[in-house]
């Protein structure tokens, strides 16, 4: 690594003066022997890498059957691996397991071909669409779960499980944003639901040994059943895009379309394959992390009626009449107003990360910290320690989203709050995320009361994402 120790931070423009760190490597765990770590990580992933964040140094080896893997343990070296070296780095094995699903979507994808489809993708998340379309379909759908709790809090408290209820809100938000406010019917909506949980369950038993997935090798009921969903999700997307081809299909502003007419302007440059690929690959991405995110909101928020309280304040000045039964929409400008709402959706996201973990591999030998590593060792970069380490933040537990008080300008360090990860690999929809959670929380929040009726002790439950162990059951009643 460099000994230049300025880093200036790219998306903000703020660069900070860093003294010269000798970086530390003392030691890390030792696990069984040729097991290694193995089985402590599948049994408590946070666990282990929560321990060795806080007993060991800055770059902490990990063994694991005889994988070489590191843990990064310093916000410089996660800046240098995601952002100022990240050209000599790539998605590590564990992402392998994905591509039975995604085939090559940008979420696999590495190298050129990557950085060609990232220039592709990019137009789908541009301002205008984020205002506008996609801003239009949240509003409107969670309008409807408005006038839904309205009605079921008619005669007094409702109880309801807000994990289903939150998933419902953003699968019907993604996919009519994906697919078209009007071009899939409920119980379209309703199967590619239920196809996307039945492969994050199938995927998520490949977490240890990603290159070999031995089902697939010996047909196994598991993935017969798998196979049958991916078919029939795909021959969704064809139907879809054989209307768009037929002319029966209008609407010009979903991200089928906007793939769609990229691929007329340039036929070589996108098979129907990509873009199969592409929208399978958004689907993922944006299906279970934002239905998580707003569970984790509305946990976090159950136990703080003072952060309620002022959050209440800053919706109703930004826009007083979500406090109205009548189905106003909001504005976005009203939105970019609510600091305090911005202030909780980052706190959410550094204790609750739903991305928890990610992991980079080098493409050739690489010194990190003055460690020397081998290409194929994998980094391990986790958001979920990085986040709450008390070395680098004050009472790092503790929900208090007057951390962010300056709204999107605090100045944040991104090697240590990187939810979306940073550098050329940030995630392409977090404008998307940011403003479907406000509206939602914006629309929900002035008119129920929300209170947890099962208590949970640790709540987290790692899988690809971070979830609630339980199901999460609330009272909801008229604020
Ligand atoms: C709370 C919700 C979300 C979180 C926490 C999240 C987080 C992340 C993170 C951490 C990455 C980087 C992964 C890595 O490099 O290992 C990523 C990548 C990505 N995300 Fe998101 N994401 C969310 C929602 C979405 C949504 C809604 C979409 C699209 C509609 C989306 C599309 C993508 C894509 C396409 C990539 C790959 C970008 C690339 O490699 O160039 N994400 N996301």
């Amino acid at each position: 690594m460099a000994s230049a120790q300025i880093y200036p931070d790219s998306t903000k423009g703020y660069a900070q003066e860093i003294e010269p760190v000798q970086y530390t490597t003392t030691g890390g765990p030792k696990g069984y022997p040729l097991l290694g770590m193995l089985l402590h990580v599948k049994r408590d992933p946070i666990g282990v890498l929560a321990d060795n964040s806080l007993r060991y140094g800055d770059i902490i080896p990990i063994p694991m059957l005889g994988l070489k893997s590191i843990q990064i343990n310093h916000p410089d070296l996660v800046r240098y691996v995601l952002m100022e070296n990240n050209k000599n780095y790539r998605k590590s094995a564990a992402y392998i397991r994905f591509e039975s699903v995604l085939g090559q979507g940008l979420l696999t994808s590495n190298g050129d071909k990557w950085k060609r489809d990232r220039q592709k993708i990019q137009p789908m998340f541009k301002r205008e669409q984020i205002e506008g379309y996609y801003f239009d379909i949240s509003n409107h759908v969670a309008d409807r779960f408005k006038q839904r709790w309205l009605k079921l809090t008619e005669k007094g408290a409702a109880e309801i499980d807000i994990t289903k209820e939150m998933a419902s809100v953003t699968i019907e938000i993604i996919l009519k944003s994906i697919f078209g406010k009007d071009n899939l019917s409920d119980s379209t909506i309703a199967q590619i639901h239920h196809s996307f949980n039945i492969f994050i369950a199938y995927l998520k038993d490949l977490r240890i040994l990603p290159r070999v997935d031995m089902r697939k090798m010996l047909g196994t009921p598991s993935y017969r059943v798998f196979n049958k969903e991916l078919i029939s999700i795909k021959e969704i997307i064809s139907d879809l895009l054989a209307k768009y081809r037929q002319g029966s299909l209008t609407d010009k502003y979903n991200m089928l379309a906007l793939l769609y007419a990229a691929q007329q302007g340039n036929p070589e440059s996108m098979t129907d394959n990509d873009i199969m690929d592409h929208t399978l690959s958004m689907v993922f991405a944006g299906f279970e992390s934002t239905s998580i995110l707003m569970q984790w909101l509305w946990y976090a928020l159950d136990s703080r009626p003072d952060v309620v309280r002022t959050l209440r304040d800053d919706i109703h000045t930004a826009a007083p009449y979500t406090s109205n039964t009548d189905s106003t929409p909001l504005t976005y400008e009203a939105i970019s107003k609510m600091r305090y709402l911005n202030a909780v959706f980052m706190e959410t996201m550094r204790l609750y990360p739903p991305f928890w973990v990610t992991s980079r591999e080098p493409i050739e030998d690489e010194i990190i910290g003055g460690y020397k590593i081998s290409k194929g060792t994998a980094v391990v970069i986790p958001q979920i320690t990085m986040h709450r380490h008390p070395r680098w933040w004050e009472n790092a537990n503790a929900f208090i989203p007057e951390r962010f008080a300056q709204g999107e300008d605090t100045p944040v360090d991104h090697g240590l709050y990187f939810p979306f990860s940073h550098g050329p690999r940030k995630c392409t929809g977090y404008k998307f995320v940011e403003m479907e959670a406000k509206v939602v929380i914006a629309k929900l929040l002035p008119l129920f009361n929300i209170k947890a009726c099962n208590v949970l002790g640790n709540p987290m439950e790692p899988g690809i994402s971070l979830k609630l162990k339980h199901p999460l059951r609330v009272r909801i009643s008229r604020a």
